[in-house]
This record gives C-alpha cells, structure tokens and sequence, in this order.
C-alpha cells in the first residue's frame, strides 16, 4: 500500500471521501468546516464497519474468539496512537470520549491531587472553552489564581509577556497547541521549555485538537507532560479522543471516574484499582470508534504527515492573499505560521448572514465564537467567519468561497 499511495498526489487524495462527491444547493460542496469535524474516508467507514459486521464484542471481557479479536484490534489502535505522537510506549495512551474529557480527566484527577489555594495556573486568551471551563469549575472549589498570556494583534501569543509571568506560584501551564479559531500554529516546545527552565518541576499540558492534524505531532520532542486530541478531527469517529501523559505522572493519579473495567479487586470494604491507562477507561469504551482511529492514523501516515503539511501549507498561501483581497475584509491571526485555518470578518455583512449566503453557494463554513468567547472579545467581535482546510481541501474549494463572499457583498453590501 505504501509503495502505490507514495504516488498519490492531493488530488487523489479527495476521492477517498465519498462524501464530497454530493452536491449542495446543486453546486459542488466545498467543506470548509474541516476544524470543526473532518471528513471521514472510506477506510475509515469500512473498518468501523468490519468490527461491527465481522468480529464485534465487548473488550476485555471475554475469551471467546470475537472478544479476542476485538480486543486485540483496540490495543493496536492504542499501539498505534503511541507511535503517531512518539510516545514512551502505548502504557502512556489513554482513550477518552474526546479533548474535552482529557482536560476534565487532567483537572479532575492530577489537578485535585497537586493544586491548592494560592497556587497559579497559566492558560492563554486563545484557549477553546475545553481548556479554559475545566480550570474555571476548578479554580471555584480550590481557590488558585488562573492567569493568561496575552495575545498580539497578529494572533500569536506574547512570550515576553509569558516568561514574565511565571512565579514560583505557578504549578500549572495549559496551552492549545494551534488555534481552531485563529489557525496560529503556538511554539509549544519554546514555552514548555521555558517554563521547565523556570522550574523544572513546572506541569505543561498541551490541547492538540486542532494541531495533530495538520503535521507530525512529537510529544517526546515538546517535552510537555500532558497532550490530547480528538478522533473525530483526525478523519476517525467521533465519539474517541486521546489525553496522553507521561507515564510517571499517569501513574501517580487517582482515578476520574469508577466502574467496569478499571479496578483490580472490587469488596464491600474496599476497592483497588488498575494501573494507567486501564484506571482511566472506566466502562465499556467505544472500541470500535478507537479501532477506527488507529485506522485514520494509518491513513494519514500512510499519506504522509508532512506531505498532508505541505498541502495545507501551499493552500494556505494560495488562499491567503485571495481572502485579504476581498473588500472590507478583516483577517484574524494574520501572520505567518499557521496551519489551514482563516477567520475573518466583514465591514458589510454579519458572519451569520454571510456563511448563510455561502450556503447556497454550496461551501460550508463556520461562523460563530467558535468556543472561544475570551478570544472574540479581545478581537472585538461577537463572530468570525472560520473557512478551515482538510487533507481533502483543494483550491476549487478556496476559488468557490471567494465567489461566495463576491455573491454576499453585492446582496449585503
Ligand atoms: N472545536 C470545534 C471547532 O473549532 C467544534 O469548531
């Protein structure tokens, strides 16, 4: 497979998603929607489709043959996400129902455990509502500080501004890795080492949700002790997300949730539990949405990630000059390292409106806070219009917006 799929090019990429083969509002679709959910590919659809028809049962449970195969098809998965972000071993690859859970699971336990009144938590003004609810609920009940590094008008964060704000207070730094509501691509391996040198002890995590899509994905090489991403932006199921972390630290945690699964002995005086990641994987997961992901990472490995990179990156300048180009345009996160994702805003027409407008034009894109009510506000906006890039994405897509906002400005204009 790899031999033959090394000489696919983007092109072909596209029709390995039979979704985009429809028509909407009879006109080709240009799913622009990508940082909201990907498109799934057919492999992906046929293997979910294989563990339900052919081998399905639940895991862990029973030494029957389909248990068996389904079991063995989970772990490999697990296998499988260990070695797409070069983790210490798949011990450290703990399944989830998404980002959201994973910083929940990282609030809920390893932040119980070591985070007290007076203590400071570090997030930024980009932060989706996952990485910034949690701490919130949190800070509520324990009484330590949450402070965040400023954004620059160019959409990047201030380091200056970060390195200054580290105190020996500060236990805790949580940062996105690429923003899904501006597409800045953050330097977390800098700021991880920064904080590190500050203080070696000092705990990063980083939310990867909209990063571990768009290139290879290191987590060894960040250095960071927490990273999460969810399936269903990695062209998997929905439904499945990953919080990896380093093993020592995942070992020391209690765990989040109890129940089937989990535990080691269960008494009516008393329980003991596995260690992690099984602690963490309270009930029956969904194996076959996990069994699909590690699908999607042999898809996109097989693709290549910095092939998928290269794509994103060449639209991205494509598409970049095309979009400043349109009258009463304002970009949001206008600089240079990005990945496929451009937010904007009209001096003629509101998101809503506008992305309404596209519609019928047959090109989905988000418009909305995109979860980052913090961030619009600093913008100045209460919405953007966010047109995000897949592997999938080609410059027809990026041709048919740019006709879409012409349509919108001689209606709304
Ligand atoms: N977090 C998703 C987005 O950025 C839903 O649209």
């Amino acid at each position: 497979m790899s031999t033959a799929s090394q000489k696919r090019q983007p092109a072909d990429w596209r029709a390995d998603f039979p979704i985009l083969k429809q028509e909407i509002n009879g006109r080709k679709l240009a799913y622009l929607d990508s940082a909201a959910s990907a498109q799934k590919p057919q492999v992906v659809l046929d293997a979910m489709t294989h563990a339900m028809n052919d081998h399905y049962a639940n895991i862990h449970r029973g030494l029957y043959h389909f248990s068996q195969q389904t079991t063995t098809a989970f772990e490999r998965a697990r296998a499988k996400l260990a070695a797409f972000i070069n983790a210490d071993g798949e011990r450290e690859i703990v399944f989830t129902r998404n980002a959201t859970e994973a910083i929940n699971l990282v609030a809920q336990s390893w932040a119980r455990q070591n985070l007290e009144k007076g203590d400071e938590v570090i997030l930024s003004e980009m932060e989706h509502h996952a990485n910034f609810v949690p701490w919130h609920m949190l800070q509520n009940e324990i009484g330590f500080t949450i402070k965040y590094i400023p954004v620059h008008d160019d959409g990047t964060l201030d380091m200056d501004r970060f390195r200054s704000m580290l105190r020996p207070e500060t236990k805790l730094i949580s940062v996105v890795h690429v923003s899904n509501a501006l597409g800045t691509k953050n330097d977390v391996k800098t700021l991880t080492h920064i904080a590190k040198d500050f203080y070696p002890e000092m705990t990063v995590m980083i939310d990867g949700s909209q990063a571990a899509v768009h290139g290879a994905v290191d987590v060894q090489d960040i250095g960071a002790d927490f990273y999460c991403f969810t399936g269903h932006k990695l062209y998997g199921p929905t439904g499945v997300g990953v919080l990896w972390g380093r093993y020592d630290l995942l070992d020391q945690m209690p765990p989040y949730q109890g129940g089937g699964d989990m535990i080691e002995t269960v008494a009516f005086d008393g329980v003991s539990f596995k260690p992690a990641p099984a602690r963490f994987e309270a009930g029956t997961p969904a194996f076959v949405e996990a069994i699909a992901l590690g699908t999607a990472i042999d898809y996109m490995t097989d693709i290549g990630m910095e092939n998928i990179a290269a794509h994103e990156q060449a639209l991205l300048a494509y598409a970049t000059p095309k979009i400043k180009a349109v009258d009463g345009l304002i970009l949001h996160g206008d600089n240079n390292n990005k990945c496929g994702i451009l937010s904007f805003t009209l001096d003629w027409g509101h998101p809503s409106d506008v992305s309404m407008i596209l519609d019928q034009c047959g090109v989905a894109v988000r418009s909305g806070h995109h979860c980052c009510m913090p961030l619009m506000s600093i913008l100045g906006v209460d919405a953007t219009i966010r047109a995000s890039f897949g592997l999938y994405t080609n410059t027809d897509d990026i041709d048919a917006l740019i006709a879409g906002l012409k349509k919108a400005k001689d209606l709304l204009g």
